[in-house]
């Protein structure tokens, strides 16, 4: 593995000044940054061979083009994905979970049947589907979590029912890190024929995602927060499911032949693909996997792993923080709060610092409403990150303490 100043090089936002103080950027949760090939690769398309894709019959386009399918080909083999035919791209997680909820939705949902979610979900795994509910005349049923922020295994196990249509979670909380048994949720839904969406918007960027071995039958993630371009995202389907599935979105590209009184759709993935794709974003996309898969993904996971232990031994040790999500398995986010001080106080504070932190309910209220808070502070960390980081952020608490005292 690269050293972490060769990392570091890479990602030339880190070199940055933010109020004369050295950045230290602890929002990775939110985005990630950018290394230089991300970067390169999105200017090398708009520079030297930008053309719509699948649309021209010139140089420009069937370049584009075959690199647009490239990227199809490189996110298939780095989710283990069967078939190209399975990958859809979109515009983010957002765009893949609305676009899901829209279609199965359409296809599948009857009054009364119920989708199952936890009280770990971001809004984006929650309000699609509330929408779909009130359309359909459907009913969401949440699993419940423990004040460690896990989620609560035999409860889930008890709200399946021959009601449930599907199940759509997490693979890493946001708010609080907190890790999901997808493997036993995934199981316990199909033993009982009901297909199973995984959330990755904050896994997928912590570790090696296996969708064959994991056996989802959707998952989802955002190419910006897998050090890729913004404007991108993945929806994966298993082809038994999205071959069933009606698109969500009308427009060219999309279609096989249209005339007023009928319209037949393109074959899987491009029935899902409809108007301009955001082909350079893709590209990007690409390049930001082969960057991870360089890096190393047991090396990203190791790294982040030592980081999360050495951050909450720190944090844990100031009087007054409380962190909240004590999972043993936990991505290398700590949301925290620090007593009698508002989190955007705390946030704003640290800013002045140059630490970028996010503060308030992370989109994710419903785990707040669990602990009785109105947000904490979250420090998000990845592998480009460094222990002194996390003594500056530790130095940073104390210096918010004795402002407050
Ligand atoms: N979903 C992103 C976050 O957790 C924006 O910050």
């Amino acid at each position: 593995m690269k050293d972490i100043a060769e990392i570091r090089a890479d990602f030339p936002i880190l070199k940055r000044k933010v109020y004369g103080k050295p950045l230290v950027y602890f929002d990775n949760g939110a985005t990630t940054q950018k290394p230089q090939c991300v970067i390169d690769t999105v200017d090398e398309v708009y520079e030297s061979y930008n053309g719509n894709i699948h649309r021209g019959v010139h140089f420009l386009s069937d370049m584009s083009s075959e690199a647009y399918e490239k990227a199809r080909e490189k996110v298939r083999s780095f989710i283990n994905a069967d078939k190209r035919e399975e990958i859809v791209f979109t515009s983010g997680t957002t765009g893949s979970i609305n676009g899901i909820a829209f279609s199965f939705g359409e296809q599948y949902i009857k009054p009364g049947d119920e989708i199952i979610l936890s009280q770990l979900e971001h809004h984006a795994n929650i309000v699609p589907w509330q929408m779909m509910c009130e359309r359909k005349g459907a009913v969401l049923r949440v699993i419940p979590i423990n004040d460690n922020g896990e989620i609560i295994l035999e409860e889930y196990y008890k709200l399946l029912s021959s009601k449930t249509r599907l199940v759509s979670v997490t693979q890493a909380s946001n708010a609080l890190g907190t890790i999901l048994p997808v493997k036993e949720i995934i199981a316990a839904a199909h033993h009982i024929n009901v297909p199973v969406l995984i959330d990755g918007a904050q896994g997928v960027q912590h570790g090696i995602v296996d969708v064959k071995a994991m056996d989802c039958d959707f998952y989802v993630f955002s190419g910006h927060k897998i050090y890729g371009p913004n404007g991108i995202g993945i929806l994966y389907g298993k082809e038994k499911w999205l071959s069933g599935l009606p698109p969500f979105q009308g427009g060219g590209d999309m279609v096989d032949k249209v005339t007023f009184e009928k319209t037949t759709y393109n074959e899987l993935p491009f029935k899902f693909e409809a108007g301009t794709m955001n082909y350079p974003a893709a590209i990007g996309l690409a390049s930001a996997l082969d960057y991870v898969s360089d890096i190393g993904r047991e090396n990203i996971a190791s790294r982040e792993k030592e980081l999360l232990s050495y951050a909450t031994s720190r944090l844990s040790a100031i009087e007054g923080v409380k962190i909240y999500g004590s999972s043993d398995m936990k991505i290398s986010t700590i949301s925290f709060h620090i007593k009698d001080i508002h989190q955007y106080d705390t946030g704003m504070i640290l800013d002045k610092m140059g630490i970028a932190v996010r503060t308030g309910t992370h989109c994710a209220q419903p785990v707040m409403d669990h602990y009785g808070i109105e947000g904490t502070v979250r420090a998000s960390l990845c592998f480009y990150n460094t222990k002194e980081e996390i003594d500056t952020l530790a130095e940073g608490i104390e210096k918010v303490k004795s402002m407050f005292a």
